[in-house]
């Protein structure tokens, strides 16, 4: 990620950085769109990976996803971040011809994915959000399978897979039964997998919901060295707020089927009233030392949490910072503890969905991991 993209994209998507309010957020999503009426970029401007355009999705009387439009670029890492239940598995299902879309449309690489699903699907890779590889076969044989459904050339075919599994550091497990493989190996075989066909766009459903920190980060570094290798779009759903936030060019957060919040992790932490955290712990203070602290400049809310414990969310946490430890010396109040934070990505989806993704993760359904019995190569 670059922050050259992210001016760069900003620029051609007129993307706003909004106030915070929740209505607000709502123009922010609809800026995204080109400009008024040029649904087809593809005549006027940039070239999109992906466009959707004003798309619905429902079952029976109930909107899974409600009227949602972002346009995606060439190049770029773009996250779907939502609670459970939220539309993402349902808006990639859409993208990538598994379901039919109820209005609106989708174009992948400029092909509608109603009208042209076969060259759609000739053009992405898509990993869902289930574990899909079988695990009777081989490493090398899950990907030769797909290698052949999707024609690659015989010739083609054991460099091709050769060259995945090196990337995916599964080489010297290619004669291993896939049952065998971590939770974390398997992803990366499916990614691999997914890769066979030389997508130029690729949907990641999760790929590391339930897998332990340290495979999380290693699929992470792996799809950066495919981005760096291929040219490749990404569209990545994931519950990890810090992964999208160091990865992704954009961030869409979708809730209830409807986009509340799109720009660039910077943009939106910004978005949220309140860039900085400062926590403070207070001594011997005045009755009125709350209100009194509502009177620095930059602040925007103030939580006592008890014990003296005050949350200060603030534009400017140096500032305050500053002015607040002044105030405190000249009343004579005691500063206890004193912390200043950036404001998180957390922080930007309580405020938009006014849920903690953790509180979701919780009831996450989630995949199981398959049991590993034991062989190492
Ligand atoms: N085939 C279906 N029939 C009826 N309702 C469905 C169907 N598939 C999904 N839904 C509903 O649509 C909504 C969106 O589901 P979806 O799987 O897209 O959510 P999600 O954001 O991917 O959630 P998670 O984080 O749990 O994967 C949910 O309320 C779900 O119950
Ligand atoms: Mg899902």
């Amino acid at each position: 990620m670059t922050a050259d993209l992210n001016t760069d994209l900003n620029a051609d998507l007129n993307v706003k950085t909004t106030g915070g309010a929740k209505s607000a957020t709502t123009s922010a999503a609809v800026a995204a769109e080109p400009e008024a009426g040029s649904i087809s970029p593809a005549s006027t401007g940039p070239a999109y990976a992906i466009e959707v355009d004003h798309i619905v999705k429902k079952y029976g009387d109930f909107t899974a996803v409600d009227n949602v439009s972002f346009f995606v670029k060439e190049g770029e890492i773009f996250g779907l971040l939502g609670p459970n239940g939220a539309g993402k598995s349902t808006l990639i299902r859409m993208m990538t011809t598994l379901i039919p879309i109820t209005a609106g449309h989708a174009r992948i690489a400029g092909h509608d994915v109603a009208k042209e699903p076969d060259a759609v699907r000739r053009t992405i890779g898509v990993i869902p959000q289930a574990l899909t590889s079988d695990l009777d076969l081989t490493v090398e044989e899950n990907m030769n399978i797909y290698a052949k459904l999707y024609d690659v050339p015989a010739k083609d075919r054991k460099r091709s897979v050769g060259e995945l599994l090196e990337l995916v550091d599964l080489t010297k497990w290619r004669d291993a039964q896939t049952k065998t493989l971590s939770g974390g190996m398997r992803r990366r075989l499916e990614i691999a997998r997914g890769l066979v066909h030389h997508p130029k766009i690729f949907f990641l459903d999760e790929p590391t919901t339930g897998l332990d920190p340290v495979s999380r980060v290693a699929v992470w570094e792996m799809l950066g060295n495919i981005m760096n290798q291929r040219q490749l779009t990404i569209l990545i759903t994931t519950h990890y707020m810090d992964e999208a936030d160091r990865l992704c060019n954009r961030i869409a957060i979708v809730d209830h089927g409807k986009l509340v919040a799109l720009d660039t992790p910077m943009a939106l932490k910004a978005s949220v009233p309140g860039s900085n955290v400062i926590e403070a712990q207070f001594e011997k203070f005045p009755p009125d030392w709350e209100q009194r602290l509502h009177t620095l400049d930059d602040v925007t809310s103030i939580q006592h949490e008890g014990a003296g414990m005050y949350r200060v969310l603030t534009g400017n946490g140096s500032r305050t910072t500053t002015e607040l430890v002044e105030m405190a010396v000249q009343a004579g109040v005691q500063v206890k503890s004193l912390s200043v934070q950036n404001t998180t990505l957390d922080d930007v989806f309580v405020h938009y969905t006014g849920r903690q993704l953790r509180d979701e993760l919780v009831k996450a359904h989630g995949f199981v991991m398959p049991p590993r019995p034991g062989m190492q190569p």
